[in-house]
This record gives structure tokens, sequence and C-alpha cells, in this order.
């Protein structure tokens, strides 16, 4: 393995351009990583991307298997929509080529069972978004809840809307090819709706902080059949509406959902509640929780990004740290086998949720679960 990962960045859209690229891009990681590729359908915009990030010329592409095919790369982030990344990431794999994926992997169990067996065969490293254990605040919830102080656990919380965020994001407005990309997917089959995209980053803290769970039981559909974008109306066929019911034993439940709007206050991440008290937005009974790192996550622009291991420097000014981050543990996996806990195995176990949970929809039947991490 080179000293530096030759990363190549699949998908050019809203996160790699506001995002992973400009990380990439420092001066202070090209020790570690350098872009030496990058790969999209949309016609000029993986030239336009190159061109702004300083990947040369000759790693611009419009499809992965040409990324692939040129040996430019060791690794590659999967940005792609998320439908793709099963796909995708087979493709890399079976390349020898390392993967991050962003959030979430796949889109159902056996997908993401599929993918780490093949990365096992073939001694592939895979990362997965969104790391939400390597928070200091989250590892030092863990350890107030594994230490008893909230008594006996009774229930939790967790979830997310998705309002109008992706078609309001300052990259889908513009005239010019990395300006004007389109949220379209986001909304239908198969990989959109607000579970894959945005509840995986409370449901990535709930388990991380109160282990795997055992059994879902969800209603879902889609509430809003059309959304305005620009102008124009995209069509919705993906669950966009969806609330469910997880059992984690010894009748300790939560309540999670992933809506087309209206999410409750501060439950982006878990509130979870026991005899003595609850665990809400970084307080336990409204006394802030302490960990290594607080200050800067309090005064930080980036709030609870400022804290991440990676996040250093002008990082802690920038957009989408918290991606930067699981990019660099893959990073570091490659070059010296640093452990990391963004495991494909813990979003194997989310993803597990969220697929049992729309057959649990379909069926009218609590599913089981069946995989941990
Ligand atoms: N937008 C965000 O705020 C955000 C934040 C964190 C993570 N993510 C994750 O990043 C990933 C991408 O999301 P996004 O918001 O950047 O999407 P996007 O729609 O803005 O961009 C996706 C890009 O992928 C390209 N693409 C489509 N099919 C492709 C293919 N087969 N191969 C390569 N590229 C392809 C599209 O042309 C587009 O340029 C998703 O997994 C998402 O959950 C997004």
């Amino acid at each position: 393995m080179a000293d530096r990962v030759r990363m190549g960045i699949v998908g050019a859209g809203s996160i790699s351009i506001r995002g992973i690229c400009p990380h990439l891009q420092m001066e202070d990681v090209q020790d570690r990583v350098v872009m030496t590729a990058v790969c999209d359908p949309v016609e000029g915009r993986a030239k336009a991307a190159a061109e702004r990030f300083g990947i040369p010329a000759g790693g611009a592409f419009e499809t992965i298997e040409e990324l692939l095919d040129s040996g430019l790369v060791d690794a590659v982030t999967i940005a792609s929509p998320i439908g793709v990344h099963y796909e995708q990431g087979k493709l890399a794999i079976e390349k020898g080529v390392h993967v991050h994926f962003n959030k979430s992997m796949t889109t159902t169990v056996g997908e993401a069972d599929d993918l780490i067996a093949r990365a096992a065969k073939k001694g592939v490293k895979l990362v997965s978004s969104p790391g939400e254990m390597l928070r200091p605040r989250h590892q030092a919830i863990r350890e107030l809840v594994q230490s008893g102080a909230l008594g006996t656990l009774t229930w939790a919380v967790t979830g997310s809307a998705f309002g109008r965020y992706h078609e309001d994001e300052s990259v889908r407005h513009g005239d010019d090819v990395l300006s004007n990309i389109n949220p379209a997917w986001y909304f239908r089959k198969p990989g959109g709706g607000p579970l894959y995209d945005m509840t995986v980053y409370g449901l990535h803290a709930m388990t991380g902080i109160l282990g795997p769970a055992k059994r879902v039981t969800a209603f879902s559909g889609v509430r809003l059949h059309e959304r305005e974008f620009n102008g124009q109306m995209l069509p919705v066929d993906m669950d966009d509406n969806t609330v469910m019911l997880l059992d984690f034993g010894n009748s300790f439940f939560a309540f999670v959902y992933g809506v087309a709007a209206g999410g409750l206050p501060n439950t982006w991440r878990p509130m979870i509640m026991g005899t003595k008290g609850v665990i809400t937005n970084g307080e336990f009974n409204g006394a802030a929780i302490d960990y290594p790192g607080r200050d800067l996550d309090d005064t930080g622009k980036i709030g609870i990004n400022t804290s991440l291991p990676h996040v250093v420097g002008a990082h802690r000014e920038m957009d989408e740290a918290h991606v930067y981050e699981d990019v660099m543990q893959l990073v570091d996996l490659i070059r010296d086998g640093t452990p990391t806990v963004a495991t494909a195995e813990h979003a194997r176990h989310v993803i597990e949720i969220f697929d049992a949970a729309y057959r649990s929809a379909d069926t009218g039947q609590a599913q089981n679960l069946r995989t941990t991490f």
C-alpha cells in the first residue's frame, strides 16, 4: 500500500461538492490521502468536479466501471444515490478496492450480508457512515447509561423529518453542472425516503448506546405523493412516512420515526428515559453531560462535529465534517489497520431495522431481528 491512499469519488453531487472534496483537498491531509478520480453519469459533472478540486483530468469518468478499471484508486467513497450503493460496493470489492459507504450502505439486510462476506473474502476494508459512535458525546452517554445513572431504562425515542431539506440545499438551484443537482432520487424507490437518509443518524446513535434491537413493528406509506422542486413536481413512490416500535428485550421499547414533515423537538439524536431521569440533547436531567471536547462542541461553528477526532484546524469551520471523519476512518484503517467503530456490521443492523420495518408494514406482522454488531 502506498503511503497515500488514492481515493476515488463516486458521484459528484451534494455531499461530494459541499463536503467530501473540499475536506480532502485541504493541505493537512495530503500526506495520507489524495483524490485521484471521480465519476458521475451527468455529462460534464465529473470533469467539472475534477477541475474544481484538483483531480487530474485523466481521472474524470462517467461510470464507476471506468473509474475502477483505470487502476487510479486504492479506495472509493460511494456518494451516489442510496439505491445504487450495493451494486457499486460489489464492483469495488471485486476489484480489491476499499470502500467508504455514505449512509446508508444498502437498502436490505441481505445485500449488507453479501457485501460483508465478499469484502472478507477479498481482504477489502469497509467503513460505513454515519459514524455516530465516534462522537465523544455519544461515548459518554453510553457510559452514563451503562453506569446505571438512569436507573431502569423504560423507553427511548429518535427520528427525523424530511421537511424540504434536500429541495433547499445550496447546490440544487444554480445553472451549472455542479450547482443544478436534482434531488429526485430521494423520493423514489429503491433507496429514497427519510429512514435510509436521515433517521439513520439517530438509530445508529440509539443502537450504539443501547445495543442491538431484537424486534420491530411499523406502519409506513407515502403521505405526500409529489413535491415541488424548482417549479417542477417530483413524484414520490418511496414511503415518506414511517413510524415504528423497537423491542430491545425485557420490555424496554423505543419509538422511531422517519416522516415527511414535522419532527419532535430534540429527537434527531436519541432521547433515553429511565426511572431516574432522561437524557436528551446532550443533557442528563437538564444538566450538560461532560466529555472530552465538550467545550469545542459548545463553542464551535459546526456544533457536535467539532470534537470528532480528525476534525482539526480549518476542518472545524467546514460543512459536513462528520462525513470527512468517516472517510478518514477508512484512510487510517487502510494505512495502519486502526480499527473503527463505523463498521459495516453496525450499518447492517440499522439497515435490518429499516428493512424489517417496511416488511412489518407490508405484512402487519412484527419482525424478529437477527443481526448484531
Ligand atoms: N446531501 C446531504 O446533505 C448528505 C449529507 C451526508 C450524506 N449524504 C449521502 O450522500 C449520498 C449522496 O447524496 P447527495 O445528497 O450527494 O445526492 P445528490 O443527488 O446531490 O448527488 C448524487 C450524485 O450521484 C450521481 N449519480 C447518480 N447515479 C450514479 C451512479 N450510478 N454512479 C455515480 N454517480 C451517480 C448523480 O448524478 C449526482 O451527481 C447519499 O448516500 C446521501 O445519503 C448526503
